[in-house]
């Protein structure tokens, strides 16, 4: 059945000059398995490795290649296309396609439609490893993220120049769940405020050097980023961290604890939600030293004294019905200690970190939460990237 009209599983599929294109082939049958509908846009140098025969016959829809072919008539496609999909996915996704979308370029068919898309989108790179190593790609990849765009990063391997390393097309299972989480994302935090808190403290010991922890920020980028495709108005307070953030939320750069809660305090009476998922140090050296300890002193002894409890003066000050969510990093998923601290903090919930088990919680990219709602519901989120992760968090916290 041909689509016709916007729908939430139109899937745009974009097909770069690369040796994978092969590969999308199967990527198109695996979006179709799970429901979706799939028209495929190749560019020039992709029909030089695969055919517009190829992807209509295993779509049954139009193929598009040049920026002036236009299926059906008197519509311009690369409008048309780009306000029917879903989802725009490019895989594999070329250096040199990635460059042009990074420059907003729109100089062939898929960048055009690229440059009308206003919605979610995902790129599966693929390419030799010291081309996706190199400076001007990773610069235009964080481009990319920082306007919202999911990565569906490379596998290491050998690729088909004989080279080893990070550059091999992510696996087709990969991307297509990846695709399916993203397409599963609902719209149930539109017109909503969310203030999210993201990232570890910083607490100086001297003017040079700083108590912090483990924490990458990942998760918390997973939240803005899920929190803005479910189209809530994002904010995030986020301590120093290079998890790349959407420039779709109004992002707050903050050091220290007290920062943080400063920012988070001044930013609170408008949120709807609020989840603190910073990793905020929970003490500070009492004196920080205003110029660099030497060596020479020898033996030092510091003193550290409690920060503020920034989850708990948040709930305090949240406006009435806010719901505010703890996470909280327990060597195992254990609800019983997030209970006790649920009811001394005033929150609607925690989400338990479990950060014993390998894989998963601090820097890695997936995680498991146990969700412990004031309400005495408990449910768990079953391993899962923390984009699954966070947008299942805002299923629950969000209906
Ligand atoms: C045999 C061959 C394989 C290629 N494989 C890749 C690749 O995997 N990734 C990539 O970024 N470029 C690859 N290139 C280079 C691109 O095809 C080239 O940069 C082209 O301009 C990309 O155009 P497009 O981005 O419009 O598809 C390859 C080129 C050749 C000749």
């Amino acid at each position: 059945m041909l689509w016709w009209g916007p729908a939430v599983d139109n899937v745009v599929l974009g097909v770069c000059g690369s040796v994978a294109a092969y590969r999308a082939a199967d990527l198109a049958r695996e979006l179709m398995r799970r429901g979706c509908t799939v028209r495929v846009c190749l560019t020039e140098s992709a029909e030089k490795f695969v055919t517009r025969a190829l992807f209509e016959a295993l779509t049954g829809q139009p193929c598009l290649i040049g920026a002036f072919e236009e299926p059906e008539s008197g519509r311009m496609a690369h409008i048309d296309w780009a306000r029917q999909a879903g989802l725009l996915l490019i895989a594999p996704a070329t250096a040199n396609t990635i460059a042009r979308l990074a420059a907003g370029v729109a100089d062939d068919m898929l960048t055009t439609i690229a440059s009308a898309y206003t919605g979610r989108m995902l790129i599966a790179p693929a390419m030799n490893p010291s081309m996706y190593a190199s400076p001007a790609l990773r610069e235009a990849l964080a481009t990319l993220a920082s306007r919202g765009a999911e990565i569906v990063e490379p596998a290491e391997g050998d690729v088909a120049c004989g080279e080893q390393g990070q550059g091999k097309l992510a696996s087709v299972e990969r991307i297509a769940g990846v695709a399916s989480v993203v397409l599963s994302a609902s719209h149930a935090l539109s017109g909503k405020k969310v203030l999210i808190t993201s990232g570890p403290t910083r607490e100086p010991i001297d003017s040079v050097r700083f108590v912090s922890n483990r924490s990458s920020g990942k998760m918390g980028s997973a939240l803005a980023r899920a929190a803005l495709m479910m189209g809530a108005d994002v904010t995030v307070v986020s301590g120093p961290s290079s998890a790349p953030l959407p420039i779709g939320a109004t992002i707050v750069r903050v050091e220290t604890a007290e920062e943080m809660l400063k920012g988070a305090l001044a930013r609170v009476k408008d949120a709807d939600l609020v989840i603190g998922a910073a990793a905020v140090a929970d003490y500070r050296p009492a004196s920080p030293e205003k110029g660099k300890i030497r060596r020479e002193a020898g033996r030092i002894e510091l003193e550290m004294v409690a920060n503020p409890d920034i989850i708990a003066a948040l709930a305090s000050a949240a406006k009435k019905g806010a719901r505010v969510v703890g996470f909280a990093a327990e060597p195992g998923p254990d609800g019983e200690a997030a209970r006790v601290k649920l009811a001394r903090k005033g929150l609607f919930a925690i989400a338990v970190n479990d950060v014993s088990a390998p894989g998963i919680g601090f820097d890695a990219d997936e995680n498991e939460l146990t969700l412990v709602r004031a309400d005495g519901g408990e449910e768990r989120s079953g391993r899962r990237s923390k984009l699954a992760c966070a947008l299942w968090l805002l299923e629950w916290l969000g209906g």
